[in-house]
Order: C-alpha cells, then structure tokens, then sequence
C-alpha cells in the first residue's frame, strides 16, 4: 500500500523529503530612508520597520550583511515641502536620497543596491506619472524616469525597478541606460503590480499615497492573469534582467506562470499589507507569527520565486541562523 505518511513520520525523513527551502539569499530587503542623521521612525502600521537616516541605515545594511541578506531596495521618504507636480528632485543630483546612495553603495560595494523609477515619492499628487486634467500621462512621464534612472545609475546602484506599470517603461530606460554607458546597470521590472489593498502601510510609510483618485489606470486589475503575461511578455521583449510580481500572497498563481514561461529570474514583492496583516493578528495572540513569516515566504519560494522582497528578511534570516 502506497502510505504517504511514511515520508512525514520523522523530522528526519521531513528535512530529506523536504521540496523546497528558504535561505538569506533569497531575500532583498526593502529600506526607508529618511533626510538627516540619527534620526529613526517606525513605521505604525509596519511594527518593527523603522524609517532610518542614512548614518543609521548604513549599520542597519551591515548587520544585514552579516547575516547573509545580500539585496535591498531603498526608498526614500520624501517631506512634502519637496514634492511638486514634475517630481523634479527625484533626479537633482544633490538632493539627499541620491547623495545617500553614493554613500551606501562606496561602503558596501558588495551589496546589491535597488531603487524604484516613478514619480509617486516626490510628486504632489502622489501618482506615478505626470497629472494633467486629473489624468495620468503615459509617454510624457518617460522624460522624467529616464532622468531619475540615470541620476540613480550614477550613484552606481546595481538595479534599477520601474515600478510605475505604465507602457514602454523597460525598452526606453534599457536603451538610455545603454546609451549613456551604463550598461551594467540592471532593470528589475515591476511586471505584474496590481492595484492592491495591500500598498497602504508603505504609503503610510512614505506619505505617498495618491491625492485623488486611484491607481487603477495604470496598475492592473486584480482579476486577471492573460494580462500579466502580456506584460511580462512585453517586458523581457524590452529587456527586463528580473521579472516581478505583486503582491506575492495573493498571487502566488501569476508567481507560478510567470516562472513557467519565462526564462530570467522571477521576483516576488511580498507587500507591506502582507507584512502588517501577520503583525497584527501576532500582537493580538490570534496566530503564531513566526510560523506564519517563515510559511508564507516558502509558499512564495515554492511557487517559483527566484527572490523575494520581504519586511520579514531581517527576522526570517535570524530564524534561518536560529538566532
Ligand atoms: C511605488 C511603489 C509602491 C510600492 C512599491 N513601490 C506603492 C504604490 O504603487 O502605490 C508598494 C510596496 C509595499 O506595499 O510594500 N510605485
């Protein structure tokens, strides 16, 4: 008789037979970075996410670094006297997110260093792209990414991430990036990115969140998955290095698609909602928070994420290391 509860009967023949694992090298860890020094803010929906000044960030990458987390994002928490209508300090070379990147990537060159391309951190309408008549742009916003991406790239950060989902987004930053001989310069595309619920703490964390409407014209329609391989079809044609989907838990079937048909890594953006949503339930007692870190970051894995983007990298890889 064919038993499969022979493969569970011990811890032993469970790690054996186990199909798939998570490691720190799986992880990228996402950053706030806030303007100044010694400054430190958690983030009230995100419990144990703090936004950081760059002094402290820097030691928070190096004690990520010890712990073998190799990747991450840094997004900066721009102060609304600095945002306008064209996002224009999102690629002065002397504003302070850029300066910081500089700073980040000299201590830690080792470290891969990615940054998201759109306007929403730094635009007064806390949309991705240029707003006329309560409508977002498409083509005329590509001005404005093309020269943010290029004021990220000479900070020497490793890749870049579109992340406005809105058309033409890879091909055009690939070929100014190739142009301007920052060949090296990766592009991890925000491929699939639905129009979630989930988004609202990193909105809280970074005081972007839009100041009319909604996101829907341009991110896509939780209710289809043809579309994001249209997209993702687009993208690699475009030159994409990393495909990405988001957010992961919800998504754990275009994770799987995704990774079926298309040949380059593919990424899973495991949400701030995600994040908060186990918090919370861990502070009222309602669940095991741990457990359900470490269960839900290997569904992510076992659907065929190559990387995950994750506010649990830190606590996961101290799990990983049973620290
Ligand atoms: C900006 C951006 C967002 C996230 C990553 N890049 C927010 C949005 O599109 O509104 C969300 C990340 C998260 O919720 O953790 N374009």
């Amino acid at each position: 008789m064919r038993r499969p509860r022979r493969n569970r009967a011990s811890a032993a023949i469970r790690d054996l037979a186990q199909e798939t694992t998570l490691s720190t090298d799986d992880f990228i860890f996402p950053l706030f970075l806030l303007e100044g020094n010694n400054k430190k803010s958690e983030v009230e929906s995100m419990p144990g996410i703090f936004r950081l000044s760059e002094d402290l960030m820097l030691r928070e990458i190096e004690e990520c670094l010890k712990l073998g987390i190799k990747g991450f994002d840094v997004f900066p928490v721009v102060e609304e006297q600095y945002k306008d209508k064209l996002a224009t300090n999102s690629y002065d070379p002397n504003f302070f997110y850029l300066k910081s990147l500089t700073k980040i990537k000299q201590e830690f060159p080792e470290a891969l260093i990615i940054t998201d391309v759109a306007m929403d951190p730094y635009s007064s309408d806390g949309h991705d792209g240029i707003v006329e008549d309560g409508k977002i742009l498409n083509d005329e916003t590509l001005d404005i990414l093309g020269q943010m991406a290029l004021a990220q790239a000479e900070t020497g950060v490793d890749m870049i991430g579109p992340s406005d989902m809105m058309d033409f987004r890879v091909g055009y930053l690939r070929n100014l990036l190739d142009e301007q001989g920052y060949t090296n310069t990766g592009i991890m595309s925000y491929t699939a990115k639905y129009a979630s619920a989930f988004y609202g703490p990193f909105r809280d964390a970074l005081d972007s969140a839009p100041k009319f409407g909604d996101k829907k014209t341009y991110q896509m329609n939780p209710a289809n998955s043809k579309e994001a391989l249209l997209e993702a079809e687009l993208d690699f044609n475009e030159g994409a290095d990393v495909l990405m989907v988001k957010p992961a838990l919800a998504y754990l079937d275009i994770i799987q698609a995704l990774k079926t048909s298309f040949n380059i890594p593919i990424a899973a953006y495991n949400v701030s909602g995600e994040y908060a949503m186990i918090k919370a339930a861990e502070q009222k007692g309602w669940l095991d928070g741990d457990r359900a870190m470490m269960e839900s970051l290997l569904s992510m894995k076992r659907s065929g994420a190559d990387m995950i983007l994750t506010y649990f990298a830190k606590e996961a890889s101290q799990h990983l290391h049973q620290l």
